[in-house]
């Protein structure tokens, strides 16, 4: 992973400078000017050009439409910066070093978008595609702390990238769990995993059940993460879901539906990755993350459709279509969630197709019980991160759809509604505030857009950072 590091040095590849007053620029030598100068406003895009030394320079001139929110120019600046580093990349830079006559906040912006395209998954490529190594920013571009702040973005977002981008035979739910063991040593999270015995004997019929087609066992990780100068006294506790691969079950996908179901775990990519900036960012907050991880596979032991499965809080499921499996495992896990009396919960699930169909993967859905003030909080993290959300409602009457004639409940809605549906049967198992988004659509792209690359997308991380900080400004004043 290429790093963001300050740099005195007078010598910059890539030049961030205002395009709308680009005339008077400090950063760009005269005949960089009259290059401008010949183009419209509206034409200016980055552009690699020689310096009088020899020197590969790029410009990045940043014009700022009319109109615009101060989160979506924050996003035209991220994805000036995805081009910088597309283009830095096309002339063969190794490193660079960027300078800026922007504000702080558009620098930062930049350096986000340029360092979030700097990334591939590599690892089964014998002729990898060049990235830039390091990335060295002029002492006045941002503070070190914003600096440090980036860094931690960055991995933490290329974590669940790589975990997401990792298929079935690279990452099981033992691998998924190991993986949050790894990064939680570091950082002074408390890891835990649960262990077969333990999800036997709490009874966790979702998590078994939807497992038994497979060979690997489930898993079910908790961490925590509880500084001394914690702004809240009941944690808020993040669920994602762990399906490492979705063939469906006997409720079999087909078509192309099974080839990107190895995304299936990007909730518990988004929640492994949230604890894990808050933690880098030592955020003043108690945070539970907990993942239950299972494979939905067939085999002569896997469920199908018409089994019956007790969930550990007692409620009788049938399953109508074993395709259907997420809400099942997270039912377990966010019936767990309650013995931590949580302020309240979020959940982050790939869970339906509905939502893919009703947002694209423009932003993801979500629902939920949790106060108008929290909602409002996770909107204006939304906006500013750019991980958009859309609110669903979650009426009594789409209870209906999930009644079963000889289980409590079914795990199958109707064809309509079926991000709703699928909310409604996760709300059954809460009993705290809550919300759940799901990022079927938003986790995993088949094409890149900017700095959202084809692959693991590593979403929800940014939003949650967003919504931390948020939160705690909202508790302190
Ligand atoms: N993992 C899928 C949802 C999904 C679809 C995620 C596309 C990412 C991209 C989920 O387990 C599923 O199969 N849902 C079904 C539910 C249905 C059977 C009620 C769906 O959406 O079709
Ligand atoms: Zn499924
Ligand atoms: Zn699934």
């Amino acid at each position: 992973m290429a790093s963001i590091y300050k740099t005195n040095s007078l010598s910059h590849t890539v030049l961030l400078i205002d395009g709308n007053h680009f005339e008077s620029s400090q950063l760009i030598s005269p005949r960089i000017i009259e290059i401008l100068k010949k183009k419209s406003k509206k034409d200016f895009k980055v552009f690699g050009i020689i310096d009088e030394h020899g020197n590969d320079i790029i410009v990045a001139p940043f014009v700022s439409k009319e109109n615009r929110s101060a989160a979506t120019l924050l996003e035209d600046v991220r994805t000036l910066g995805s081009v910088a580093q597309k283009v830095s990349v096309a002339v063969q830079l190794e490193t660079i070093s960027v300078a800026s006559e922007l504000s702080s906040e558009l620098n930062f912006a930049f350096l986000e978008g340029f360092a979030l395209t700097n990334y591939s998954f590599s690892k089964y490529k014998s002729n990898s595609s060049p990235q830039l190594k390091d990335i060295y920013v002029q002492e006045n571009m941002l503070n070190d702390q914003a600096i440090s702040t980036l860094n931690h973005i960055v991995k933490s977002v290329f974590y669940a990238r790589d975990i997401v981008n990792e298929p079935l035979s690279g990452l099981n739910a033992k691998s998924l769990s190991g993986s949050a063991k790894s990064f939680s040593e570091n950082v002074g999270i408390q890891y835990q995993e649960l262990g077969i015995d333990t999800i036997r004997s709490l009874k966790m019929g979702g998590i078994l059940g939807v497992n038994k087609g497979s060979l690997n066992d489930p898993t079910f990780t908790v961490l925590e993460w509880k500084p001394e100068n914690a702004v809240n006294t009941n944690p808020i506790v993040l669920v994602g879901k762990g399906v490492v691969y979705d063939s469906g079950g006997y409720s079999i996908k087909v078509g192309d539906g099974m080839k990107t179901m190895k995304c299936d775990m990007g909730g518990a990519a988004a929640v492994f990755g949230s604890i894990y900036l808050a933690a880098l960012e030592k955020l003043p907050l108690h945070i539970i993350t907990i993942v239950p991880a299972v494979e939905n596979m067939i085999n002569e032991k896997a469920i199908v459709p018409g089994d019956i499965l007790t969930i550990s809080d007692g409620t009788t499921v049938e399953v109508l279509n074993t395709d259907a499996e997420g809400r099942l495992i997270l039912s377990d896990a966010l019936v767990y969630a309650r013995q931590f009396n949580p302020e309240f919960v979020f959940d982050f699930a790939t869970l339906t197709g509905a939502a893919m169909r009703a947002l694209g993967s423009e932003g993801a859905a979500f629902m939920g019980t949790a106060s108008q003030e929290i909602k409002d909080l996770v909107q204006a993290a939304a906006y500013y991160s750019h991980e958009r959300v859309s609110e669903m409602p979650l009426w009594e009457e789409y209870a209906e759809q999930l009644k079963s004639d000889i289980a409590d409940i079914s795990n199958l809605g109707g064809p309509l509604a079926g991000a709703i549906t699928a909310g409604k049967f996760l709300e059954h198992f809460t009993k705290y505030p809550w919300l759940h988004f799901d990022i079927a659509a938003t986790a995993f792209l088949s094409h890149s857009s900017s700095y959202r690359l084809a692959g693991g997308t590593g979403t929800g991380i940014r939003l949650m950072l967003e919504f931390f900080k948020r939160y705690i400004a909202n508790v302190q004043k």
